[in-house]
């Protein structure tokens, strides 16, 4: 049986960003991941093809994916995307309504937010897990650790500015399901149809992971 989000979080914390508008280059980077070990794949909706490229990933690709849409910024974008099958929903910061359709629709959805009161107010409508974004920025590793010492229940998918070289410290927090971030699917490897760097990349980042936690 297919793991759920939640064991494939628990089992490699991370979650590639894809932001391709070549529906055939979207796919090829899903499996180069997917192959590297990072089968939880968000593919951010920047440019008016990303939505094609995210369908072709759910229909062609292979590897047993959970594919998302990230950078979904209006209720309407979330119904479409949740239409051609996003299995989760991801927005740089928390709109109420987006929000109360994917708690009503029963899917996903981590909202980004870098302020005690956004956490708050992600809580209070009945979210217990959000994007922290941008993670670098909004104070990295301290900012999480004042937040869980508040937010007990809460869960965090740090985004933004994260990378090889701290993707370690963040994991290790208990507070955080997950890390995001792009620069598992480098722009110029994608260009050149370079798939076996973002496998290389993906395993790289699952290895730190495992080791951190
Ligand atoms: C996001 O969409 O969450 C961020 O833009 C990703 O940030 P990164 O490029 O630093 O990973």
């Amino acid at each position: 049986m297919s793991k759920s989000l939640s064991e494939r979080l628990a089992a490699a914390p991370v979650v590639p960003l894809i932001g391709e508008d070549d529906a055939g280059r979207a796919v090829k980077t899903a499996e180069a991941l997917a192959a590297g070990g990072l089968s939880v794949i968000e593919v951010v909706m920047r440019s008016p093809d990303a939505q094609k490229g995210m369908e072709a990933i759910l229909a062609e690709a292979t590897g047993d994916l959970i594919v998302g849409a990230g950078t979904v910024l209006t209720l309407d974008q979330a119904k479409s995307v949740r239409a051609s099958g996003a299995q989760f929903i991801v927005s740089p910061e928390l709109v109420d309504e987006i929000a109360e359709y994917c708690l009503a629709e029963n899917i996903p959805f981590y909202p980004g937010t870098m302020t005690a009161g956004e956490v708050q107010r992600a809580y209070a409508l009945g979210l217990r897990e959000v994007k922290f974004f941008p993670a670098s920025l909004a104070g990295g590793v301290p900012m999480l650790k004042a937040f869980s010492s508040v937010f007990r229940e809460m869960r965090f998918m740090p985004t933004g500015g994260v990378s090889a070289a701290n993707l370690a410290e963040f994991v290790a927090l208990p507070s955080v399901l997950a890390c995001g971030g792009s620069w598992l699917t480098p722009k110029e490897a994608v260009a050149i149809g370079d798939y076996s760097k973002i496998t290389t990349l993906a395993s790289e980042a699952v290895a730190i992971a495992a080791q951190a936690r």
